[in-house]
C-alpha cells in the first residue's frame, strides 16, 4: 500500500541532497509556533477561525508594515499591502489579475524555475532577460523591450529576483537597480519584485528594494514567511500602489474565499507581537551563514580548477559554472549514482542556456554533509567530465 506523504520533501537515502532550497525542519521554530498560535486563539477565538477580510487581518496588517518599516527604514500604509498565501500564490493571483494567455511577459533568465512553471500554467510566453554577475542586464532589458515593441507587443510584467536570485545568489547593483526602474518607468511595464531573501544576508544587508527607488505603480514587490519563519504556513504578502492592492482584494478568490490563509495569518501576527521574529531570523543567519561558509570552502577545496562559483552573500544557492562543453543535465544521473544531487542550470532559463550551470542549495543540510557533498560533486566533475578516472 502506498504511504501518502505529509510533506514535500523528499529524501532518498545515501544522497546528499543540495538541489533542494528547503529551510532546514530542525532550525523551525516549532515550539515558538504554538505559543503564538495558543495566543491567536487565546485573544482571538472565533475570529482567528472566521473566514477573514480579504486584504488579510487587522491583526497581521499593522504589525506587519510596522515591522517592515523599521526592518527597511520605509513606511508603508496598511493600505499598501496585502496578506497573500506565499509568494508562489502572490504571482499566481497577479497572473489571474494582470494576463491572458498568450501574453507575453519578461523574465529574468536564470530565475527561479518554479515561478516559471506557474506563469506556463497561465498560458503566457516567456520573454528572457539575460543576467550577468551583477544580475539583471540593463541592456539585454531594452533589448528584449524593443524586440516585444517592433512585434507590436508589450509585456504585461518583468518578472525579477533582484535580491540573492535563486539560483545565482546575485544581488542586483544600486545602479543597476535604477537603470531597470528608469526603463520600467520610461515603457509604462510593471515589475514583480520577488523580494524572498531580503532578510536571508550573511555578509551585508542588501541594497534597497527597487520598489523604494520607483514611482508608485511600477512595482509589485512580493514577501514571505516561508524563508523566515516557516513555508507550512503557507503565508506572505505583497506591498504595491493602493489601486493595485485593491484590485487583488476585489478579486474572485478573495472575495469567495476571504483574506488568504487567515489562521496562519493570525499565528504569525502573535508571532510577531511576542516579539519572536527578529531573535529568529539572527539565529537562521547564524545557521545559514556557517553553512554557506563550509559549502564554499567545500568547494574551494574539491571542485578542479576550472570549476567557477559565485560566493553568494545571500539567500540559499551557490550556482556553479562547470568546463566549457559540460552539460549538468547529463551529469546528474551519474552524481546521484555518487551520492549527490543538485538542479541542472537549464532548468532556470528561458529560451535555452544555462547547461554549463548547476545550482546547489545550502539551506537544508549541516556543514558536514555540504562539505562531503561538495567533495562528490569535486570527484564525479573530475572523473566524468575532465575524464580523470
Ligand atoms: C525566488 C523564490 N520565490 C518564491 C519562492 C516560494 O515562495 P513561497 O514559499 O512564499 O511561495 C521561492 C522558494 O524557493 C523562491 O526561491
Amino acid at each position: 500500500m502506498t504511504v501518502l506523504p505529509d510533506i514535500q520533501l523528499v529524501l532518498r537515502p545515501n544522497v546528499i541532497e543540495m538541489r533542494l532550497g528547503s529551510p532546514d525542519p530542525a532550525l523551525l521554530p516549532v515550539g515558538d509556533i504554538a505559543r503564538a498560535a495558543e495566543l491567536a486563539l487565546c485573544r482571538d477565538g472565533p475570529q482567528a477561525l472566521a473566514y477573514g477580510a480579504e486584504q488579510g487581518p487587522r491583526r497581521l496588517l499593522e504589525p506587519l508594515a510596522a515591522w517592515l518599516a523599521q526592518r527597511e527604514g520605509r513606511a508603508i500604509a496598511p493600505a499598501e499591502l496585502l496578506i497573500t498565501g506565499g509568494v508562489s500564490q502572490g504571482l499566481d493571483l497577479l497572473c489571474t489579475l494582470l494576463t491572458r494567455p498568450g501574453d507575453a511577459i519578461l523574465v529574468q533568465s536564470p530565475v527561479y524555475h518554479l515561478a516559471l512553471r506557474i506563469f506556463a500554467d497561465h498560458g503566457l510566453e516567456l520573454v528572457p532577460v539575460a543576467s550577468e554577475d551583477g544580475g539583471l542586464c540593463v541592456d539585454g532589458l531594452a533589448a528584449s523591450l524593443e524586440t516585444l515593441a517592433r512585434a507590436g507587443r508589450t509585456s504585461q510584467f518583468l518578472y525579477l529576483v533582484p535580491t540573492f536570485c535563486n539560483p545565482t545568489g546575485i544581488s542586483l547593483t544600486d545602479e543597476r537597480r535604477a537603470a531597470v526602474v528608469r526603463l520600467a518607468e520610461a515603457h509604462g511595464l510593471t515589475i514583480l519584485e520577488d523580494d524572498v531573501y531580503r532578510e536571508l544576508w550573511y555578509d551585508a544587508p542588501p541594497p534597497a528594494p527597487l520598489q523604494d527607488l520607483a514611482a508608485a505603480g511600477t512595482v509589485i514587490r512580493l514577501g514571505s514567511f516561508s524563508k523566515i519563519l516557516a513555508p507550512g504556513l503557507r503565508l506572505g504578502w505583497l506591498t504595491a500602489a493602493t489601486g493595485m492592492v485593491a484590485r487583488c482584494v476585489n478579486s474572485g478568490l478573495l472575495d469567495s474565499g476571504g483574506g488568504l490563509n487567515h489562521f496562519t495569518a493570525h499565528v504569525a501576527a502573535a508571532y510577531l507581537d511576542l516579539g519572536l521574529l527578529d531573535g529568529h531570523i539572527e539565529r537562521l543567519r547564524a545557521a545559514y551563514r556557517q553553512r554557506r561558509d563550509a559549502l564554499l570552502d567545500g568547494l574551494a577545496r574539491f571542485m578542479p580548477a576550472d570549476c567557477r562559483w559565485i560566493a553568494s552573500g545571500g539567500g540559499f544557492f551557490v550556482w556553479v559554472q562547470l568546463p566549457e562543453g559540460c552539460d549538468s543535465g547529463a551529469l546528474l544521473p551519474i552524481a546521484e549514482q555518487a551520492g549527490v544531487s543538485f538542479v541542472p542550470g537549464a532548468r532556470f532559463c528561458t529560451g535555452g542556456g544555462g547547461e554549463r550551470y548547476l545550482r546547489l542549495a545550502f539551506s537544508l543540510l549541516p556543514e558536514a554533509e555540504l562539505a562531503e557533498g561538495a567533495r562528490r560533486l569535486g570527484a564525479v566533475v573530475d572523473r566524468k567530465i575532465l575524464g580523470n578516472d
